[in-house]
């Protein structure tokens, strides 16, 4: 079967048997190697080391920090998200205690003389808490941290609980972004997700962020998700665009119900193959119509957004937080399940509450496991974030960076992305590897040419599918 689909103006050609191919299971490159790939024997003691050798490289790295408030009052059976679920607030509170002693721990452990120039806080449903824990989390965090003067300072909202003084609350502490979750409109959807969220208060929500003069508005949605179909997902899509976010993320549902077992309820009614790809296809339709740029790997944003000009300049990169314009980081992660990622090393705290908790009443910080990379690894991650970043790869680049032979150092790889080549998916010449049109809706199989990692067998399921 043939199929057309248009991005910005251009009608791609696709078939089934290519979208066979292509929609395997995959990862999303936030890191690599990705995490499966990390150890339980890295420890406390070697994110320590991290810390301290990051304090040493000149010139100075700045420093992004993430902290992960987990709670949420209900489960949204789609849910993929690390939460802790509890209708009783006070959960929050020797939380947000756990969280000031790693605040406080890590600032004895950095250079704080560093700038803060991302800061995020992500969920679960930050806005869990209220207006006076959210000021008193930040303060805490500013009292011992130097933000740069245009540092990006995001949250995660969910405009079912987040209420005005909230926002107020934060804007006036100086967030300046936001990404409000909607996933998807239609009433019947929503039902089936256990998550109702109705048009006329979320739009009441966006508009108090635009009152409110946040620098951007981000929106996620999720395409793929029980009884969607591409009408009923084109209705929300409309309703987007009419409210006119800055960014755009439609998320593939990740279906992963040997990870999360309340997905489990939905198997039997997740689109799946074509139909799935008909409803990503009303979306980026629909949006690149509009005037949004698909990025690639989910996300769209306006021409002007900087992250389409630093995609433009090449000088877009990703980490645990999708695509981001701030290069040379080390990002450093807070709170249950957090991840960080300092230089050539990842570290991932503990997912489990009781085990979180138990590590810092030992006075330890709470590593669960984590990776230092190798120079294999260094080089292989680099491939993948510019060709996920930027659509192209310039050999030459990563020859001089890394002192390789690239076609030597990759004849593997090459090989393999002839078969792509072949599919149209992308174009490589002597110099460069460029990812068409169409490839940047499978960018993801791009990069697993490179990945090392996925040539080792998996006792189980790991990865969701790539589309
Ligand atoms: C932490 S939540 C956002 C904030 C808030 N909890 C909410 O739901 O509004 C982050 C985003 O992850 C996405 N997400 C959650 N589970 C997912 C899944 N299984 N597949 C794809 N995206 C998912 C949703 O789009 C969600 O908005
Ligand atoms: S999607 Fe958001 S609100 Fe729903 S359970 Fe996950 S983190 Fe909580």
């Amino acid at each position: 079967m043939q199929l057309n689909i248009k991005i910005q103006g251009e009608t791609l050609n696709l078939t089934q048997e290519i979208l066979d191919r292509y929609n395997v299971a995959g990862p999303r490159y936030t890191s690599y190697p990705t995490a499966p790939e990390w150890l339980d024997s890295f420890g406390p003691a070697d994110y320590e080391a991290a810390l301290q050798q990051s304090n040493e490289i000149r010139p100075v790295r700045p420093l992004s920090i993430y902290m992960h408030l987990p709670f949420c009052e209900r489960l949204c059976l789609f849910c993929g998200c690390n939460v802790v679920i509890n209708r009783n607030h006070d959960v929050a509170i020797p939380y947000l205690e756990k969280l000031k002693w790693e605040i406080h721990q890590l600032s004895l452990r950095l250079d704080t003389s560093r700038p803060i120039i991302q800061f995020h806080w992500g969920g679960g449903t930050p806005t869990y808490l209220n207006a006076a824990q959210l000021e008193d989390l930040f303060n805490y965090a500013k009292e011992r941290f130097i933000f740069a003067p245009d540092a990006e300072i995001g949250v995660e909202v969910d405009p079912r609980v987040t209420r005005e003084v909230q926002l107020q609350t934060l804007r006036r502490l100086g967030f300046n972004r936001i990404s409000m979750g909607i996933q998807d409109f239609n009433p019947e959807v929503q039902q089936r997700v256990r998550r109702i969220q109705p048009y006329e208060e979320t739009k009441a929500l966006f508009e108090a962020c635009r009152a409110l003069n946040f620098e951007s508005i981000n929106i996620d949605l999720i395409y793929g998700l029980p009884l969607q179909t591409p009408d009923s997902f084109l209705d929300s899509v409309e309703k987007v665009i009419g409210l006119g976010p800055d960014r755009v993320a439609m998320f593939s549902y990740a279906h992963v119900p040997w990870l999360k077992k309340q997905q489990g309820s939905l198997s039997r009614l997740v689109p799946q193959g074509m139909d799935k790809f008909n409803i990503f296809r009303a979306g980026i339709e629909r949006f690149t119509q509009a005037g949004y740029l698909y990025i690639g790997m989910d996300h769209f944003a306006r021409p002007n957004d900087e992250l389409c000009l630093a995609q433009k300049s090449r000088a877009l990169h990703r980490n645990f937080q999708g695509y981001t314009t701030k290069a040379g980081a080390d990002l450093i992660a807070l709170g249950v399940s957090s991840i960080s990622g300092i230089n050539r090393v990842y570290a991932q705290n503990h997912r489990d509450l009781k085990d979180y908790y138990a590590a810092i009443d030992g006075n330890t910080l709470p590593i669960m496991r984590g990776m230092r990379l190798d120079d294999d690894d260094i080089i292989r991650r680099a491939v993948i974030s510019k060709l996920l970043c930027h659509c192209v790869l310039h050999k030459r680049e990563i020859e001089s960076e890394f002192n390789i032979r690239f076609d030597e150092y990759f004849a593997d790889a090459l090989l393999q992305l002839e078969g792509l080549q072949h599919d149209g998916l992308v174009t490589l010449s002597p110099d460069t590897i460029s990812v068409t049109q169409l490839g940047r809706i499978f960018i993801r199989n791009a990069g697993m040419a490179f990945d090392k990692y996925l040539q080792k067998p998996k006792s189980k399921p790991v990865f969701s599918k790539t589309l």
